[in-house]
């Protein structure tokens, strides 16, 4: 499937393929100067680092790239391309998942002030939710993502296969965000979620590549009426207010993003329609597909002071002493709800939390 995506300033061509085989041609036409690719995709998919030998592509291979994902390797990765010597027209193609693809976002944005960029995302998450949307950063200090900047990629190809040896966990991680991208656009985009849950679980490649385009779509819809998240973008928040109170509740032993974000997903449902906003069936709808596909929350720890504390703190907040919360008024109608009254938002959570567990 092929198709191009207009933002701003640039178009990008997006491509989806079902085979690594089929990647091989594509990276010949690509010509880029170097890869930037995570270690697990070259130990388990070798045949395509052979040719990049052949191509005389050089490597800079990431082994653990959430922790890599840093000032130090930044600062090899410019020794690397000023080695390779990238010149502003080059190619520098990006294999791996979301923590490489945001690393060498952020690298070519600002070597020579921007190069051109392929990104190739290997998880789900990276596929329907990092590549798109032109945020690029590393992690500074103990803070995630403090250091990025917008910078777009010309052409991102999506291959089905590489999910194939994502492990059950990290896979579901990426259909968080898919749900909530269908949650926050239409009746029909859930529906689709839910006809085809069973080809989803098999990871059938048919149903994957139209879910994933429909998925990339939706979010860059979205984002391209608000680059730099005035308005619309916040809605693509929907479930991480919560879901970041979970996280920071876990920090001792953490947790995959995308199951933060399944359960924050349920708790904005339940509130919504604690709220009267939305009817009720909407919730057990949504945790019933969660329940289903197979979510281990069993490391999971819940604790209602140290959710709420963090929602409190959360700088996405907009309003002094209250929290801003997305909400849906309807599937596809998301709107951002300011809670003044702490109390009440921390009743809910020990309530939803007693049941939940
Ligand atoms: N830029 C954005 O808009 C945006 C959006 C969401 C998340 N992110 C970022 O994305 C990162 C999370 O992405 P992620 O979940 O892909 O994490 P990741 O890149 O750390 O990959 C997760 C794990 O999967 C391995 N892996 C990658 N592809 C594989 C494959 N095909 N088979 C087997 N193993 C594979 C990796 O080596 C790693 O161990 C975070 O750093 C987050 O900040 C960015």
């Amino acid at each position: 499937m092929n198709f191009k995506i207009k933002t701003n300033d640039s178009n990008i061509c997006i491509k989806t393929i079902r085979e690594t085989k089929d990647l091989l041609e594509e990276i010949k036409v690509l010509d880029p100067k170097v890869a930037l690719v995570d270690k697990s995709i070259s130990e388990n998919y070798p045949f395509i680092f052979d040719e990049f030998k052949n191509l005389d592509i050089d490597i800079f291979a990431i082994t653990d790239p959430e922790t890599e994902k840093n000032l130090e390797t930044l600062e090899k990765g410019y020794y690397f391309l000023q080695k390779n010597n990238v010149q502003r027209t080059d190619f520098i193609l990006a294999i791996g998942g979301g923590a490489t693809t945001d690393f060498a976002g952020f690298l070519a944005s600002t070597f020579k002030r921007g190069i051109k960029l392929c990104l190739m995302p290997t998880t789900l998450l990276g596929q329907v939710d990092a590549c798109i949307g032109g945020k690029t950063a590393i992690n500074f200090g103990n803070i995630k993502n403090l250091v990025g900047s917008f910078y777009n990629p010309s052409e991102i190809i999506i291959c089905t296969e590489f999910l194939n040896t994502l492990g059950e966990q990290e896979y579901l991680t990426g259909i968080s965000e898919i749900i909530k991208h269908a949650l926050i656009t239409s009746d029909d985009e859930i529906s689709f979620v839910l006809e085809n849950i069973e080809n989803i679980k098999m990871r059938d490649q048919i149903v994957l590549e139209e879910i994933i385009s429909r998925s990339i779509s939706i979010k860059h819809n979205v984002v391209n009426e608000d680059f730099t998240e005035k308005g619309r973008r916040k809605f693509l928040n929907f479930g991480h207010t919560f879901g970041h109170g979970i996280e920071s509740s876990n920090l001792k032993k953490p947790m995959l993003h995308g199951h933060a974000v399944a359960i924050g997903m349920m708790m904005a449902l339940k509130y919504s329609s604690e709220l009267n906003f939305i009817e009720a069936s909407n919730y057990e709808m949504v945790s019933n597909l969660i329940k289903r596909l197979g979510y281990d929350f069993s490391e999971v720890s819940l604790n209602s002071n140290a959710i709420y504390a963090s929602m409190k703190s959360d700088k996405k907040n907009t309003e002094k002493d209250s929290i801003s919360l997305i909400l849906l008024k309807n599937v596809g109608e998301p709107f951002i709800y300011n809670e003044n009254d702490g109390s009440k938002l921390l009743e809910f959570l020990e309530r939803f939390i007693k049941d939940f567990e």
